[in-house]
């Protein structure tokens, strides 16, 4: 067996770390972790740690680590039929089987599942189609795609753009043209403290409409939102939100793609986030939860009235010239069907409901009320704590501190893995949607020690 010296020299050597200080690991500066086995909601690494996992790796082993019945189900489709791909109507029946199954979970409306692999070439295909959808309809004007600041739909050149984090723009000359930002649902970060939930709801739609009308609503063709900010600082939309854009959107004719990477099959407590908060999508991107991080998996999810329209161009065009080698992998769909039949079995999305919900009120009792604490908020499993230097004021502290890492490393040194988003000082949980709540107990007694270290 190789030693951990070893491995950690090739790694530095050889291995390009994706969101990672380059440099720094390259010269052996940043801790890495040689991760070797899970189970539940634990990780060990070859040092010997075990650790909790309280965001689920990337907010995606939803059924927790270990689980027996996914990895044999893989096995057997890989001794069966490891691959065939899905073009000119050919299908496995792990893939025709899992299309069917997302479709009968998902919200009303829904028609036909394309499946990808991860969430950046779900989000890919889905502008691809918002495109597409125009043309055949005579709008060839009609192109542009609002994001919202904050939001995250993936690191792609057309993803990474509505993507709308600095990180992912800078330097790499995005966002692209055809891509457009909004405010954020973000109450807590409102202009004026004074605002109510529903005063900002209006302030929000009020951005969104002059938006529109500065771009021309004969431009625009979708909107893109998480229904819960994720990797933007895990932020839960303001009361009436969602109904107020979507009002806006039918009024332009703007189409709407929900993207459900994090929010789909069970995190929010619902089975999908559009259902949640009665989003009525055109389309959902879905992903992490798809297979639980067991095998790279993701899908399109269409609705009714853009699929007639692709029906329609494939009359008049031919067959439609978007796949990839590996769509609706037969790997990735057994490994989905194992999954999403252990949600169902374990009562994954009811925990997701109650065990978040203690989580939720179990973070806020122990540091709601601590003097750097701005607010503590959540829905579901997905909970954050954001930090400040003053909370009357809602000062954010000096970046160059760097608090939220040190917090996050505080909580790694006792055994706990919590993300510090790459955006503000905010420390993110999002625990497998297995937790228990003791394991619940262990997050916040951590993160309250860990608080207290950094902060006092
Ligand atoms: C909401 C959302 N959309 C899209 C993505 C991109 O998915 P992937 O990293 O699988 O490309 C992510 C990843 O975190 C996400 O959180």
């Amino acid at each position: 067996m190789l030693t951990n010296d070893v491995l950690a020299q090739w790694d530095r050597e050889n291995l390009f770390h994706p969101s990672t200080h380059l440099a720094q690991h390259a010269r052996g500066e940043s801790a890495a972790r040689i991760v070797t086995g899970g189970k539940g909601v634990f990780i060990e690494d070859r040092d010997g740690n075990r650790l909790l996992d309280a965001f689920a790796g990337l907010y995606c082993v939803n059924v927790g680590y270990g689980r027996p019945e996914i990895a044999e189900a893989i096995a057997a489709q890989a001794k069966e039929l490891a691959y065939y791909h899905a073009y000119a109507g050919h299908g496995t029946e792990a893939s025709i089987t899992l299309a069917k199954m997302v479709l009968e979970r998902a919200p009303e409306g829904m028609s036909k599942v394309y499946f990808g692999l991860g969430g950046s070439d779900a989000n890919e295909t889905n502008v691809k189609l918002v495109w597409y959808y125009n043309n055949i309809l005579g709008r060839p004007e009609k192109k542009k795609i609002i994001s919202r600041w904050r939001g995250y739909h993936g690191s792609g050149l057309v993803t990474g753009s509505l993507t709308g984090l600095k990180l992912f723009h800078d330097k790499f000359d995005l966002p692209v043209e055809r891509v457009v930002h909004t405010e954020a649902p973000y109450y807590y970060q409102r202009p004026d403290s004074a605002m109510s939930e529903a005063d900002f709801v209006a302030h929000c739609v009020d951005a969104l409409e002059s938006l529109i009308a500065k771009e021309g609503a004969d431009t625009i063709a979708a909107f893109i939102g998480e229904p819960v900010l994720g990797t933007g600082g895990i932020v839960p939309p303001p009361a009436g939100y969602w109904a107020a854009i979507k009002k806006v959107l039918k009024k332009h004719d703007i189409l709407l793609i929900v993207d459900e990477v994090v929010t789909g099959f069970g995190r929010l407590g619902s089975m999908f986030g559009s259902d949640h908060y009665d989003i009525a999508p055109d389309f959902i991107t879905i992903a992490k939860g798809l297979t639980s991080a067991y095998a790279p998996l993701s899908g399109s999810i269409v609705g009714d009235k853009v699929w007639k329209v692709l029906e329609q161009g494939t009359d008049e065009n031919g067959p439609i010239g978007h796949g990839w080698t590996y769509s609706a992998h037969p790997i990735g769909a057994a490994a989905g069907i194992a999954n999403l039949k252990l949600i169902d079995t374990l009562g994954l999305v009811t925990n997701a409901k109650d065990t978040g919900a203690y989580l939720n009120k179990a973070m806020k009792d122990a540091l709601g009320g601590h003097a750097n604490v701005g607010e503590v908020r959540g829905e579901g499993m997905l909970c954050a704590v954001e930090l400040t230097a003053d909370r009357d004021a809602r000062t954010p502290f000096d970046p160059a501190r760097k608090i939220g890492p040190a917090i996050a490393a505080a909580l790694l040194r006792r055994g706990v893995i919590a993300r510090a988003m790459p955006q503000g000082d905010i420390i993110g949980f999002a625990p497998p949607l297995c937790l228990t709540t003791s394991e619940a107990d262990q997050i916040v007694d951590t993160i309250a020690k860990a608080v207290g270290e950094v902060l006092g």
